[in-house]
């Protein structure tokens, strides 16, 4: 459950009213809820906690510092895919024994900087990455642990851009590849390969995947008599943004459960939307209103740039007034859109919301995962402000972008 609550007309994030911290910090703002965060943690960690499993929070989807803290503070490993991640995960002082690394196109400098770091292991994606960190753990006199992503051919609907378990994504390596990785081991004497990973894809609302991925895997392990400590499965569980109805912590354990208490293995998640997506909101602010032919537009001071999700994968958001009308009015249905100069540049469409008036604040609900995340400056436009929220306290976690900031590194010679 998240903690974006009415009461009243007012919509509340835990006990702050949500128009009191725009009015002090502007629009666009992302908000966030730490106990949120912290709940949607602690009901996947009880679930599997016969596993005592290390949830290592994807940090690609959200990845602002305040929110790392918080997930660190209470014990959560991270999943990272980039140097720049690692530099984030340092910064919360994050326990290296608790990241873990994907991603198919790591460098010769991250991986170096990871391999100092002290990470749990590599997630390699390839067999040429695995020379590659052979080579740089051996100049660096040190033995490496790594877990090899494996691409498990299972079908998973979800929206095509965020599928990754199919045999024609780039993601992972096939079960031919890995068993000939497995076989040459010996050739990489600077690595251990202590596990296996898959990650099938991203807001995945049904278990068959997840259960035909993991068992997949298991029997490629039994039949090649490979004998490694750790399976990691990777993200993935889907969550509610309108009327999805996605499985819950308990019932994903009660499914996997059985499965992974055979093989023995150590588990290993890394779980993004699940933890963040309902802990977060963006609060926009309505500029204009107009009507051209049949279309009713809003256009509000946030757009593609802001909150990319509704335009890239057509994904539905909630949208709800920050305060709602004294009296219900009339349905209309409105087109959302921003600012921005592109026909793509819209957060809802045909949407059936009371009557909105210039200056309301709306909530677009479900965008702690991959919002603030993917935003970017298109149109020259400073990123938003980022503010969580404890209790009736709130903090800045990230100040909105100055212009600048917009030119920073910048020069015209
Ligand atoms: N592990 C790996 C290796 C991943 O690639 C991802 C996400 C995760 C874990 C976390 O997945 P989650 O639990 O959040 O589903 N931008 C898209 C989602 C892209 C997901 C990329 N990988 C969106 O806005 O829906």
């Amino acid at each position: 459950m998240h903690r974006f609550k009415y009461r009243g007309r007012k919509l509340y994030c835990e006990d702050v009213r949500v128009a009191d911290i725009a009015r002090a910090v502007g629009t666009p703002a992302y908000i966030y809820s730490k106990n949120t965060l912290l709940d949607h943690y602690n009901k996947l960690k009880h679930a599997l906690r016969e596993f005592s499993p290390l949830l290592c929070f994807s940090v690609k989807s959200n990845s602002n510092l305040a929110v790392l803290k918080t997930l660190v503070d209470v014990g959560a490993g991270l999943d990272i895919v980039s140097g720049g991640e690692l530099y984030r995960a340092k910064l919360v002082k994050a326990d290296p024994r608790k990241i873990v690394y994907a991603g198919v196109g790591k460098k010769q400098n991250e991986i170096i900087e990871a391999i100092r770091y002290g990470i749990l292991f590599f997630n390699v994606e390839s067999q040429e990455e695995l020379e590659l960190i052979n080579r740089c753990a051996k100049r660096l006199k040190k033995k490496v642990n790594v877990a090899i992503r494996i691409n498990p051919d299972v079908d998973v609907s979800t929206h095509k851009y965020i599928t990754t378990g199919k045999a024609e994504s780039k993601f992972g390596v096939d079960f031919k590849t890995a068993k000939n990785i497995f076989r040459s081991s010996w050739r990489y004497r600077s690595v251990d390969i202590k596990g296996v990973h898959l990650h099938i894809g991203s807001q995945i609302l049904n278990l068959e995947p997840f259960e035909k991925a993991i068992r997949k895997t298991l029997r490629f392990l039994a039949d090649n008599k490979i004998f490694i400590e750790y399976i990691n499965i990777g993200g993935g569980l889907g969550i509610v943004y309108t009327f999805e109805k996605p499985q819950t912590a308990m019932g994903f354990a009660g499914r996997i459960s059985s499965i992974i208490r055979k093989s023995g293995l150590k588990l290993i998640l890394e779980p993004g939307r699940f933890i963040s997506g309902n802990s977060g909101i963006m609060v926009t602010k309505v500029l204009f209103r107009k009507k051209t032919g049949s279309r009713n537009f809003v256009i509000v001071d946030s757009g593609m740039n802001d909150l990319i999700r509704p335009s890239l994968y057509e994904a539905y958001h909630n949208i709800v007034p920050v305060t709602k009308p004294q009296k219900p009015s009339a349905r209309v249905k409105y087109d959302i859109v921003g600012p921005i100069c592109e026909t793509g540049d819209f957060l809802a469409k045909d949407r059936k919301l009371g009557r909105i008036k210039r200056g309301d604040l709306l909530a677009v609900m479900g965008a702690g995962a991959y919002g603030y995340a993917m935003s970017s400056n298109y149109n020259s436009r400073p990123r938003a402000v980022e503010v969580m929220v404890s209790g009736n306290r709130f903090f800045i976690g990230r100040k909105r972008e100055t212009y600048r900031d917009l030119v920073r590194g910048e020069t015209t010679r």
